[in-house]
């Protein structure tokens, strides 16, 4: 038997599991070879870049506005109850692994950076390129961690925070102009 499928704004597919849909705000970007599969909600502006996948399948994955989650990244949940919650304006890099973790507004994860089931991003805080957020490791507000396993390593700066701010709306933009190509 084939899964039921849907093409999304964007080129992206959509999977129905277990009779639930995704629901994506119509402005959102979900990019070619991305695939979006069961109980997943996505917030206005937000965008899902080229070949990631999204498995709302024995949890929820809930994602908030002009949030990205950039190519090649996996997000998944756990049957143990860790659903996946993803604020407004976060980052996630190319080739993330997200797995049954909250991250709050501005949360920032670099590229490569893998999160654990029960770890948790506070407003603005940051895992670095490559790093390794253990189970229910929690990353404070402002705060930057680094390593494998990833460490707390300082607090961030203003002009940290300003620029990495500015990055989910410059990925927002960039999203509509590649859903301008449809
Ligand atoms: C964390 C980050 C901001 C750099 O922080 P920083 O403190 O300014 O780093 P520096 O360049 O001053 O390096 C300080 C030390 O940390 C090390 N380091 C820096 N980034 C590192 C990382 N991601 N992982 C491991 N070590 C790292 C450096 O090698 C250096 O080590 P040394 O003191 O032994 O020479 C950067 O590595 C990062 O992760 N950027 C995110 C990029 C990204 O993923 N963007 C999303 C895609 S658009």
């Amino acid at each position: 038997m084939k899964m039921k499928e849907k093409t999304a704004n964007g080129g992206g597919k959509l999977y129905s599991f277990k009779g639930v849909w995704p629901k994506i705000a119509d402005d959102c970007f979900i990019a070619p070879g991305a695939r979006v599969i069961g109980n997943v909600e996505i917030g206005s502006g937000s965008s899902v870049w080229f070949n990631c996948v999204l498995r709302g399948d024995i949890a929820k994955i809930q994602i908030g506005k002009n949030s990205n989650i950039q190519d090649g990244s996996v997000v998944h949940v756990d049957s143990g109850g860790f659903d996946v919650k993803i604020g407004d304006n976060v980052l996630i890099g190319h080739m993330a692994m997200i797995h049954g973790t909250t991250i709050e507004d501005y949360g920032f994860v670099g590229f490569n950076g893998s999160t654990m089931d029960g770890s948790y991003i506070e407003k603005h805080g940051m895992l670095a390129a490559g790093s390794l957020l253990s189970p229910n490791k929690r990353i404070g507000t402002k705060e930057l961690w680094i390593g494998r396993p990833a460490k707390f390593v300082r607090n961030l700066d203003d002009e940290m925070i300003k620029k990495l701010s500015k990055a989910p709306e410059e990925y927002a933009r960039f999203a509509q102009q590649f859903l301008q190509e449809d």
